[in-house]
This record gives structure tokens, C-alpha cells and sequence, in this order.
């Protein structure tokens, strides 16, 4: 993707108003985009906008809680129309909340699929319509490598991540055909509000900025997985084909003391 990509009409990214969302939505205007910046919060939002009137291009504030259906039809719409087609999205909004299998509990799967799940589904929803008439346009699903495997405390966390991946292979090449681009992006780990919680040390921690510029990079390739930092990402992978009696060799020592 290149300056003529961006001509084609704007971006959208969930969950800008903090952490990757909010550092990609900079560095998109920073290279001439017209950025469609939603979040619940839209006093983040609006700062943001504020901050990119320096930039050549620009940021607009969508408040938005992804969790509903119809208000995000209705953006994409608003967005649209305000904006131009979307030419590029960036379905990055998410939560994690940590939890012990000592302390089980349903509230908390519920609460991550609706954001991390069905807030992706809803955003496809919302797009493929468009997408598929004008038969053009690029779709990013930010799922994380703790979906590639089970990892203590990411019972819930790690499951949307994983249905995200599996729902990502599943889509891609029926969406080639039509001529959209969809791509899944797995970050490690990247130091945001979303990790500040961690108290367990994160190996290969990266700055936001940096981040942002590795799926920036990685949306203007014809890569299907966009995956940072390599390091970790090989790491992880590794994990992946290990027997499972290997993984739970590595994953018991990540099980908290107390
Ligand atoms: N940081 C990492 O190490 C890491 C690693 C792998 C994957 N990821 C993924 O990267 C994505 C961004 O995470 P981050 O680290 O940048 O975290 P973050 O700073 O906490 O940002 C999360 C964003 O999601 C938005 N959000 C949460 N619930 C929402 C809802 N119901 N509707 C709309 N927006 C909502 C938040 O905005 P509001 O609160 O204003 O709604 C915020 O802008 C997430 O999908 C996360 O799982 C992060």
C-alpha cells in the first residue's frame, strides 16, 4: 500500500483511543491518510484529531462501542459518507482481562468474546457489503500469538484470539477471489495500557510507536500474517508445533505462585 492506496479513500481503525490503535491512526496520517478513529471513549478520540492537525493527514473521532451491532453498521455509514469508501480497516479493539482457573467465571469469557469476538464479527459484518460491491479494499483482524496456544491466566483472552485466527484462515481465501485483502495481525507484546496490568515479565516488550510502524509496514505487504517482534513470534510459533507435553513442560512454569 502506497500513496495512491490511500487515495482510494480512507482508513478505519477500532480502538484508537489508546495503545496500537491510537499510535497506528498517527502514523496512517502521518503518511496522508484520512483516519476514521473509534473508540468508546471520545474525549481520547477527539485529542487525537486535535494531535494529527499537524500531520498531512487527517483523523476523524467516530465514538463507537463495538459491541453493538447496529451502532457499528451505522458509522461505517456515517464514515463512509463523510469520508469517502473505506479502503482500509483495522479491527483492533480489544480487552484482556486476566483470570485464574482458581476463579473461573463465565462474566469474564462473555465480556472478552463481545469485545474481542463479536466486535471483530460485527466490524466484517458492517464492511463485507461494501467491500465485496466495490470488489476493493484491505481488512486487518489483530488477534495476538497467545492464540497460536493455551497460556496460564489467558483462558478467556486466548480463546477469542484463537477463534479470531481460525475465523481469519477461514475467510481469507474466499476473500481473495473478490478481490479484498484481509490480513491477521499477531502481535507479542507491546507496552500499552493493555499490558501495564501484567505483573509477569514480558519478553521482547515493544514501545508502542515501534509497533505500530512493524503493521504499518506489515498492511503495505501482501502479507497474510503480519506477526511482531520476530523474536517472540518464532518463539511462540515454536510452541505451535511442539507436542503438547512439551508446551505444558514450558507453560506450567507460567502459572502464577499465588
Ligand atoms: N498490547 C499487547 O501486548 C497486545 C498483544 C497482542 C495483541 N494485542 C491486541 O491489540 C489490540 C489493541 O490493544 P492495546 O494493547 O492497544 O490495548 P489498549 O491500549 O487497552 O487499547 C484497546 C482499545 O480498544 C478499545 N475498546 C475496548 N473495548 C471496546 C468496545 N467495547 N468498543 C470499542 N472500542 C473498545 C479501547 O477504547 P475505549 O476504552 O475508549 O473503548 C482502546 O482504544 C487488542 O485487540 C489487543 O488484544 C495487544
Amino acid at each position: 500500500m502506497n500513496e495512491a492506496e490511500s487515495s482510494k479513500g480512507c482508513a478505519w481503525i477500532t480502538g484508537a483511543s489508546s495503545g496500537l490503535g491510537r499510535a497506528l491512526a498517527r502514523r496512517m496520517a502521518a503518511d496522508g491518510w484520512r483516519v476514521a478513529a473509534t473508540a468508546r471513549r471520545a474525549a481520547p478520540l477527539e485529542e487525537l484529531a486535535r494531535e494529527a492537525k499537524d500531520l498531512p493527514g487527517e483523523v476523524h473521532a467516530f465514538p463507537l462501542d463495538v459491541t453493538d451491532l447496529a451502532a457499528v453498521k451505522s458509522t461505517v455509514a456515517q464514515i463512509e459518507a463523510q469520508l469517502g469508501p473505506i479502503a482500509q480497516a483495522v479491527l483492533n479493539a480489544g480487552g484482556h482481562q486476566p483470570m485464574r482457573a482458581t476463579e473461573f467465571a463465565s462474566t469474564v469469557f462473555r465480556d472478552l468474546i463481545e469485545v474481542n469476538l463479536m466486535g471483530c464479527v460485527h466490524g466484517l459484518e458492517a464492511l463485507l457489503p461494501g467491500m465485496l460491491a466495490r470488489r476493493a479494499g484491505g481488512i486487518a483482524v489483530v488477534a495476538s500469538v497467545a492464540g497460536y496456544r493455551g497460556l496460564p491466566t489467558a483462558a478467556a483472552y486466548g480463546m477469542t484470539k484463537a477463534g479470531l485466527i481460525n475465523m481469519a484462515e477461514a475467510l481469507k481465501p474466499e476473500l481473495d477471489r473478490q478481490g479484498i485483502r484481509l490480513q491477521l495481525v499477531n502481535p507479542g507484546f507491546v507496552r500499552t495500557p493493555l499490558t501495564d496490568q501484567n505483573s509477569f515479565p514480558m519478553p521482547f516488550l515493544m514501545e508502542v510507536e515501534d509497533a505500530a510502524e512493524a503493521l504499518y509496514r506489515g498492511l503495505r505487504s501482501s502479507r497474510f500474517e503480519i506477526a511482531f517482534p520476530w523474536r517472540f513470534v518464532t518463539l511462540m510459533k515454536l510452541l505451535r508445533i511442539l507436542p503438547a507435553s512439551l508446551v505444558f513442560a514450558v507453560t506450567r512454569h507460567l502459572v502464577p505462585k499465588r
